[in-house]
């Protein structure tokens, strides 16, 4: 709060730490309401996002920016084992266990471990969000945006630092450019809406 540079621009700031779910410290309504990433960990969304249009004053918003795990597809895998291997043979990946040469075989292995992840975590799948986001609130904005190359840059180890952030960056530019080009399903979305409820 301190540093921060919008400081004489904004009211006051206060923070509370809670589970979503349980919390009912709400004595008003609000503007806005962002999740960043943490919807998809929250049991019934559904029934999260209802308490979200309750929170919201008539034509506040709520942004979304979420991971749908489960729209980590074969073709997203095949992108992913390209990538992870040349990082591997270069040694520049830390890995447990190395992909096999065998592309078949890895790129059904990189997607199991992906949806079996997000199975595990129960984390919540795109329709368990989206469904009810566009039911309760009226959709302003949706789009796709690079995430896979987050997982990849997490178990990057490039000598180089200046060639490590170059990497990086460019592998954020190619994801965005295949999700573009509608060669692969993206799995970060960002929903805009706006509470239709006038009362
Ligand atoms: C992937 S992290 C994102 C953290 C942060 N929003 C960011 O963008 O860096 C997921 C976050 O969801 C939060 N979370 C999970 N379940 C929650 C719940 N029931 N209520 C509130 N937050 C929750 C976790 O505490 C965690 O910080």
């Amino acid at each position: 709060m301190n540093t921060d540079p919008y400081n004489s621009e904004r009211g006051e700031l206060e923070y509370q730490v809670s589970d979503f779910g349980a919390w009912n410290g709400a004595e008003r309504k609000f503007d806005l309401v962002i999740f960043n990433r943490s919807l998809h960990h929250i049991p019934q969304p559904a029934k999260v996002l209802e308490k979200v249009q309750s929170l919201l004053r008539p034509k506040g918003r709520i942004i979304c920016v979420e991971y749908a795990y489960d729209q980590f597809d074969r073709r997203s895998a095949i992108w992913f084992y390209h990538i992870r291997r040349v990082l591997e043979q270069a040694g520049w990946f830390k890995s447990y266990k190395k992909l096999s040469g065998n592309l078949g075989v890895s790129v059904a292995r990189i997607k199991e471990e992906w949806r079996a992840s997000g199975r595990k975590d129960h984390l919540n799948r795109f329709k368990e969000m989206y469904g009810p986001l566009r039911s309760l609130f009226e959709e302003k904005h949706l789009s796709w945006e690079p995430y896979v190359f987050w997982d990849i840059i997490m178990d990057m180890r490039i000598p180089s630092t200046d060639t490590e952030m170059a990497f990086a960056r460019c592998l954020m530019a190619m994801e965005k450019a295949v999700i573009e080009r509608r060669a692969i399903d993206p799995v970060l979305f960002c929903f805009c809406g706006e509470n239709a409820q006038h009362f």
